[in-house]
């Protein structure tokens, strides 16, 4: 980020200011009105496009990888690990931030959806990983997250031993929540942007995965005080898993920033509706919504993250949970290049 835009940033949380950032971008994403959504859900709504980041087709993941890139360059590494989904959005930025910092990418992909479309296993993400460079391992057990992570350390052994040093991105609980630091920064950027179009949100929704979106924006608002809720539409967890981890997450970020219990469960808000029938699964509203959004405002969401979340933020509407007229920010992460590995279900839209 330029210096000035981050300044701007840290003003309002300076702790930022103390982790090493390896800088993948240099200005805010925009955050603008969608009208015709508007007019059809009969609320104020806006969207933050983080989809459009700028480093291979962006997303959410390039605020979290700045942090991570910020302490591999810190610690001399050479290579960089991460493991993720075969559709996983944060392996293909990963590869391509690894490359920009001359870094080499190594990614596992877990097999976590059982698909065996050609396309979901060798287009979308995972050409983007061929045309990086990247090495790729396949990880069967994919649905567990800490064999996923301890996999990696023996991979990151065996480099070591041959001279190498890596770096391995770990997203298990239990180890720091370092990339939510990017969207502390996301939750002060949008802050100041809606301060600045005399606008005062009244809620925000974003997908929740991994956490490190969720916990971090939350940690940001809630240093800040802004008074807007938080909703996290569940993509991987149903509710109940998840509101435990981003409570957690959330307060894990907050140490990171100096606070030692900075939010409790009422702060935590989410909701699974749209999840089943599981992880990168389609459902009725996950198509509506990725045809909605495409057709009222031109702009293409995708049916493992930001689809799902915004079929959440339409359930939250229609449910009356989010009342008619309220201000809304939808928080757009990204993830279009997945929906190449979608095509044959996208198709019958
Ligand atoms: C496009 C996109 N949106 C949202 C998410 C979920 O974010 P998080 O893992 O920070 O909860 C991901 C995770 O990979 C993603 O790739």
């Amino acid at each position: 980020m330029a210096q000035d835009n981050f300044e701007r940033l840290i003003s309002d949380i300076p702790p930022l200011g103390r982790f090493p950032r390896a800088e993948l971008f240099s200005s805010p994403t925009t955050l603008e009105p969608l009208k015709n959504l508007s007019k059809k859900l009969g609320v104020n709504l806006y969207i933050k496009r983080d989809d459009t980041l700028p480093l291979a087709m962006g997303g959410n993941k390039v605020r979290q990888l700045e942090y991570y890139l910020g302490e591999a360059i810190t610690q001399k590494a050479d290579t960089i690990l991460i493991t993720g989904s075969v559709q996983s959005n944060f392996v293909r930025l990963c590869a391509a931030a690894a490359r920009k910092f001359e870094m080499r990418p190594i990614v596992q992909l877990e097999e976590r959806v059982s698909n065996i479309n050609i396309e979901y296993n060798r287009s979308g993400n995972v050409l983007l990983l061929k045309m990086l460079g990247a090495k790729i391992v396949y990880f069967s057990e994919g649905e567990n997250e800490t064999q996923a992570d301890a996999n990696l350390n023996i991979i990151a052994n065996k480099l070591r031993k041959d001279g190498a040093k890596p770096y391995i991105i770990h997203l298990g609980i239990g180890h720091r929540p370092l990339g939510a630091l990017g969207y502390a920064a996301a939750a002060v950027e949008a802050i100041q942007q809606a301060t600045e179009l005399k606008l005062e949100i009244d809620h925000v929704v974003l997908p929740t995965g991994s956490a490190l979106t969720h916990s971090g924006f939350l940690a940001g608002v809630s240093i800040l005080k802004y008074p807007a809720t938080i909703h996290g539409i569940c993509v991987r967890r149903d509710s109940s898993l998840q509101t435990e981890r981003v409570l957690r997450r959330t307060n894990e970020v907050g140490q990171l920033l100096g606070y030692s219990s900075l939010i409790g469960t009422d702060a935590v808000i989410t909701d699974d509706t749209c999840l089943p029938p599981g992880y990168g699964q389609m459902n009725g509203y996950v198509a509506e919504a990725i045809k909605m959004s495409a057709i009222e405002e031109g702009i293409i969401v995708d049916p493992v993250y930001s689809g799902k979340a915004l079929a959440g933020l339409i359930h939250l509407i229609r449910s009356g949970t989010i009342p008619q007229g309220q201000n809304v920010l939808f928080l757009h992460t990204g993830g279009a290049p997945a929906n190449f590995g979608y095509q044959s279900e996208l198709e019958r839209l």
